[in-house]
């Protein structure tokens, strides 16, 4: 693959990892890729660094669309290592200023090397390239601290690192150019996973963006596909994401021992269909979790349905809802249901999680002993119904 013209000397030359199936804990069954990019003018600038392990194969791209003397400017937006591990690598090859924010700042000295010319920018400080301009724009939290946006005055380019992202590789690079992939689909999986926890500080930076920038002809973020058509749609998904905006659907997440809470999990959506509400089902030892939390996302109510197993909620459950609570989904309407054997203490338990991650906690009561009968199925189904009227109401 070939470094990549997106706009007159302006060059990707980030790299695509092809194999990564589990990127800390995230699933991506289509890859990824580590976007980096150059400017050309009087003076030439690197935005980003790749991964350290693709560190060949990105300074080959940097080095076929300029010489590494003439490289001044090494923008670093975001020091995740993902982005900054092969900073190393390239200032062993140029002679260039650095230019980040002051946490990214700290992080390179302590964990790279405090040898470096680093300058630090805020809102606002702009970098002359001779014809052409980079505007800095802090991030903080969107999704790390140390976090920046840079523009690119005159080409309207904005690199936001890892917001607008998505993994994916691909052999194309724009996202009106992807087949068989659905962008938006993944844009809204890496936001659930990577971003959701920070939505406060994306509405924060979505407003700041507003006032520091005149318009976005491109979106070229650190992950997967280039924006240079739907640039408002994707914008308008975040501001509708980072708001809470969901669809009045519902996602079931269980798992069972026996095959009891599954009973009563069947039971449940059984009532939702005949209220009307979608809802999608999924055992929690065998689902992606990445995925599911993209539908906890995009849906208004949550149902979690756990056995207790030694006086404990089951631990898949247990490990999936402390993964959530992370992310902090907001405005969800949730319950838990299950079955047990002898205490039978998951269900509170999970409602007390269910609470702490700050939902709307509708109280079932449907905690049944052993195998439940033809009657509790009933009080499942009647459950079930009563919850899609409270979703029907939010
Ligand atoms: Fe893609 Fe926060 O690193």
């Amino acid at each position: 693959m070939k470094a990549f013209e997106i706009s007159d000397d302006v060059y990707w030359v980030g790299v695509v990892d092809w194999d990564v199936r589990d990127f800390h804990g995230y699933k991506t069954p289509y890859g990824t890729s580590y976007n980096a990019y150059v400017v050309r003018d009087r003076k030439t600038a690197i935005i980003d660094t790749v991964y350290y392990r693709f560190s060949e194969e990105y300074l080959s791209r940097i080095g076929d669309v300029t010489p590494f003397e003439n490289v001044d400017y090494v923008i670093v937006n975001h020091i995740e290592y993902d982005h900054s591990s092969a900073l190393p690598y390239l200032m062993e090859r140029v002679d260039a200023e650095i230019l980040c924010t002051q946490r990214a700042k700290n992080v390179i000295e302590k964990v790279y090397s405090d040898k470096w010319d680093i300058t630090v920018v805020k809102t606002g400080d702009e970098l002359s390239l001779g014809t052409r301009t980079l505007r800095f724009i802090e991030a903080p939290l969107v999704h790390w601290p140390d976090t920046m946006f840079t523009y690119l005055v005159e080409d309207e380019i904005l690199f936001p690192n890892d917001a607008f992202g998505q993994h994916i590789a691909s052999s194309v690079r724009y996202s009106d150019e992807l087949t068989g992939i659905d962008v938006f689909d993944e844009a809204g999986k890496y936001y659930a996973n990577i971003v959701m926890v920070y939505s406060p500080q994306v509405r924060k930076v979505l407003e700041v963006l507003e006032s520091q920038i005149d318009g976005i002809r491109m979106i070229a973020p650190s992950h997967g596909m280039i924006w240079r058509k739907d640039i408002e749609k994707i914008i308008q998904l975040y501001r509708d994401w980072s708001g809470g905006v969901a669809e009045k659907k519902v996602v079931i997440v269980y798992d069972t021992m026996w095959g009891n809470t599954e009973k009563m999990v069947r039971n449940v959506s059984a009532g939702l269909e005949a209220e009307g509400i979608e809802y999608g089902i999924y055992r929690l030892k065998e689902s992606d979790w990445s995925f599911i939390m993209k539908e906890i996302m995009l849906s208004r109510g949550l149902i979690v349905g756990t056995p207790t197993l030694n006086r404990e909620v089951y631990p898949s459950v247990s490990g999936f809802l402390t993964y959530m609570k992370g992310l902090k989904p907001i405005g969800k309407i949730a319950s838990a249901i299950g079955s047990y054997g002898w205490s039978g203490e998951a269900v509170r338990k999970v409602e007390e999680i269910l609470k702490e991650a700050g939902m709307e906690v509708v109280e079932s009561n449907l905690r049944f002993r052993y195998t439940p009968s033809e009657e509790e199925l009933e009080k499942c189904e009647e459950f079930g119904r009563r919850f899609a009227e409270k979703i029907k109401e939010s």
